[in-house]
């Protein structure tokens, strides 16, 4: 293809030039005017979304610096709604808030939502995360696992004629191939009418350095997504929210997609959302009791009395490993990344005028660029580039007053983050054993005999699916109880 370029593209490149100049950036030009006219077109277009008013400001905050966090001057620990039906030393009732989140599951007002928009690095899967194999026994893909949730949900819930529409954020990096695995597997058996996919923002990858912004490609920015915290933005920006306001949806049930064990939609965490004396309706969470000190996962707790969670690596150390009196850890609630967020709270924080925005977080990575001297693409084995990020559970503080629920790792916690390995956590291994645990724990209760090995470890791999029970009460029914054993033979792998 021809490098020569029409009159009107020189003078658009020259107009890019000043203002990249102006941010010290116009290195991103260096092999504008030997692209091919459709290339050095696209190169433009990207430039002209780069925000070039606040771009400064970040790289010498986050970039060429490296911030420290917001601590807060007090920070304690918080009273969730324990799995032992007390909060704060006063009992709670689990049967009420369940019934008040089935009302409103019943009546067609709660949207599940994934954020399925991440890289995945960590698990080195090539394709959207929602793509990986992960059933236990079935290996069908998360976003199987997740569809199976919202149907189940909807079967046992809703009123005939009312769904549970599933809003799922991409990126722009993995958004079509996500559209396209749904449609070659049928939707996993939603309706496509009640299935919207949205892109969230990217943000451009920088020389860790210099802070200079790299190119992908001689004619391709280095972006990223601008992190789980984006979707609060994309939600509005993408029509989503209006969409939700147009069927009558008042509350988002917000997951990840690497957990295939998430409760997607949970009428007890919904009715204590909503009607939680203490909650003002607007974004509530979900904690596990943190395995030890170590783990590494964002810590709920209340900084200056509002519901805040530090990462794990934000933590200041004699807090993550202080003691109460009883010799427990004083900051124990661990975020499992999921909440209920309320389409009011979204539209509040999208309705300022100057627009909202989260903090950003910096991750050091390793980023492939162009050389600017070669113009070949280089790799690097440590990180070289930072990345800025949003995350979600920054919004907390932002609520009026929001609440969170305790729940039991082998409930609702087994998140695919790493390939598996030995001593490997957040693996898809562990996430096999987690799910089998779960179906034992359940299938036992019920009066199942479950082998085991000498050590406790059930000896046979195990799926349960939503359409057999969402709580563990659910193998009690009829229709569970017809398709169970009276025991499973050691060494065997079943789906129920
Ligand atoms: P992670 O923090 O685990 O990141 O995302 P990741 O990108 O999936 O994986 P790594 O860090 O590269 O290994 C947690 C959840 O947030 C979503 C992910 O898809 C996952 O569901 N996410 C993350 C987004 O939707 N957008 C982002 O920009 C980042």
């Amino acid at each position: 293809m021809s490098s020569l370029q029409p009159i009107s593209l020189i003078e658009s490149l020259s107009a890019q030039h000043d203002r990249l100049s102006a941010i010290g950036q116009q290195h991103l030009l260096t092999f504008a005017n030997q692209l091919p006219v459709s290339k050095a077109g696209e190169l433009l277009d990207q430039l002209a979304a780069l925000d070039v008013q606040n771009l400064p400001k970040l790289i010498e905050t986050y970039v060429r610096n490296k911030p420290a966090s917001a601590a807060g001057t007090v920070i304690e620990p918080l009273n969730a709604y324990g799995l032992d039906n007390s909060v704060g030393g006063m009992p709670w009732n689990r049967d009420q808030y369940e019934r008040r989140g089935i009302e409103l599951i019943a009546a067609g007002k709660v949207a599940a939502f994934t954020v399925a928009g991440g890289q995945g690095s960590r698990l080195g899967f090539e394709g959207p995360k929602g793509c990986y194999p992960a059933g236990a026994v079935s290996r069908q893909p998360l976003f199987a696992c997740l569809a199976d949730w919202i149907k189940a949900a909807q079967a046992r819930y809703a009123k005939p004629g009312v769904t549970i529409p599933w809003f799922i954020m991409t990126s722009p990096l993995n958004h079509d191939t996500t559209e396209r695995f749904f449609i070659e597997h049928n939707y996993f058996g939603l309706n496509k009418a009640d299935v919207t996919f949205f892109r969230q923002g990217v943000m451009p990858s920088f020389d860790m350095e210099t802070g200079k912004i790299l190119l992908a490609q001689q004619h391709e920015v280095a972006l990223n997504p601008d992190g789980h915290g984006g979707s609060l933005k994309a939600l509005h920006s993408s029509g989503a929210i209006a969409e939700m306001r147009k069927r009558g949806i008042e509350q988002i049930c917000y997951c990840q997609i690497d957990n295939p064990l998430v409760r997607v939609i949970d009428p007890v965490f919904l009715g204590l959302h909503v009607a939680a004396p203490d909650s003002s309706g607007e974004m509530s969470s979900k904690m596990v009791r943190k395995a030890s000190a170590g783990e590494k996962v964002g810590v709920l707790r209340k900084v200056d009395g509002k519901t805040a969670v530090v990462e794990y690596s934000d933590m200041p150390p004699d807090l993550t490993t202080a003691k109460l009196a009883s010799g427990g850890l004083k900051f124990d609630a661990g975020s499992i990344a999921v909440h209920i967020i309320s389409v009011a709270f979204v539209e509040r924080l999208n309705s300022s005028a100057a627009g909202f925005s989260l903090p950003y977080h910096r991750a050091e990575k390793k980023v492939a660029h162009i050389d600017l001297h070669t113009g070949h693409l280089v790799e690097h084995k440590h990180n070289n580039a930072v990345k800025l990020e949003t995350f979600v559970f920054d919004a907390l503080p932002l609520c009026k007053s929001s609440i969170v629920m305790e729940t039991d790792r082998v409930e609702e916690f087994a998140p695919i983050k790493n390939a598996s390995g030995p001593g490997v956590s957040d693996s898809p291994e562990t996430c096999t054993q987690l799910q089998t645990l779960r179906a034992a724990r359940w299938l036992a209760a019920a009066g199942i005999t479950v082998p085991h090995h000498a050590d406790g470890v059930p000896n046979c791999t195990l799926e349960l699916t939503p359409h057999t029970a969402i709580y563990a009460k659910h193998l009690a029914d009829p229709a569970s109880k017809a398709i169970l054993p009276e025991s499973i033979e050691p060494g065997a792998s079943r789906v129920f």
